[in-house]
């Protein structure tokens, strides 16, 4: 069940380039939310009327953590409020991912990692081994936190880990991965599309999280429609806010 919620910020803290690590207290939320889910948070103010999505990144002590990265208006006014200032948010929403018996494979480019966190979280305490490979550009871009443990690294200059993007640390792993395994995945669009493309043709299961530019970010305005293959061949449209934001990967056309 959803909640409305004010909490006040007990940490923002700068942890990567651009990229902060927000805690806040949401004991109604611990118990019930799923790896997957997001909430929205709103905005005392005229300028930003609309609320703005992020991943539940996980819980430590009664606390939701968000990992959020600095791209616009709200999150650049995230960035500056201090400790102790009151947040509203709505949550949980969405889907979450559906975690089968499979060795558990997540694959996380940049603030991608917050859903995947969350999801690690909750493995590590089934005490369920799995793989979380995290990549981005630099090594002043990895979105390192403790409550992730020590996932395999990757940056696209070789700063930090292996040297390419999470797909290349991917393909190079898959021959000694445990069989069978799903992909579970979330980071830029260009980064889901060759996961898919790959699960397509290696045949093996995979599940994204999307994060589309929402506005009401509750199944009301349409503006965050995703096509989708049905059966029959045939195309249609669902909602990131209120359909997903995971989907199977097999049924997204994310080229569209
Ligand atoms: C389900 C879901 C979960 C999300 N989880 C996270 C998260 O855990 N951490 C995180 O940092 N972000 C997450 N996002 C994205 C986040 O909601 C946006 O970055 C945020 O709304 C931007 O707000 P803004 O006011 O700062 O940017 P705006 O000023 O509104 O936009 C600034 C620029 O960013 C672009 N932009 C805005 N939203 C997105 C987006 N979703 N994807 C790509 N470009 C965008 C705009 O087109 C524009 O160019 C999530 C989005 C969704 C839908
Ligand atoms: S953001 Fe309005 S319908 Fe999804």
């Amino acid at each position: 069940m959803k909640v409305f919620l004010n909490s006040p910020i007990a940490e923002n803290r700068l942890i990567a380039r651009d990229t902060f690590l927000l805690r806040l207290p949401a004991l109604e939320l611990t118990s019930v939310a799923r790896p997957g889910q997001f909430v929205n948070l709103y905005f005392n103010n005229p300028v930003h009327l609309f609320p703005r999505p992020f991943s539940i990144a996980g819980f430590e002590d009664d606390h939701m953590l968000i990992l959020y990265k600095r791209v616009g208006k709200m999150t650049s006014y995230l960035s500056t409020l201090p400790i102790g200032t009151s947040l509203l948010l709505l949550g949980p929403l969405g889907n979450s991912f559906v975690v089968d018996r499979n060795y558990p494979v997540l694959l996380a480019g940049g603030v991608g990692l917050a859903p995947l966190a969350f999801l690690n979280q909750i493995l590590n305490q089934e005490e369920r081994p799995s793989t979380l490979i995290l990549g981005a550009r630099t090594a002043e871009d990895l979105p390192l936190f403790s409550a992730i443990g020590e996932p395999e690294l990757v940056t696209e200059n070789g700063s930090r880990g292996m040297t390419g993007n999470v797909l290349d640390y991917f393909s190079q792993l898959y021959p000694n991965l445990p069989k069978p395994f799903t992909v579970y995945a979330c980071g830029p669009e260009a980064m889901l599309r060759a996961i898919i493309q790959m699960a397509q043709h290696l045949s093996f299961p995979v599940q994204v999280s999307l994060e589309r530019v929402m506005a009401c970010g509750l199944g009301l305005c349409q503006g965050c429609a995703v096509k989708i293959k049905t059966d029959n061949n045939t195309s249609g449209y669902k909602l990131v806010c209120k359909d997903g934001p995971v989907f199977n990967g097999m049924e997204l056309s994310l080229n569209d």
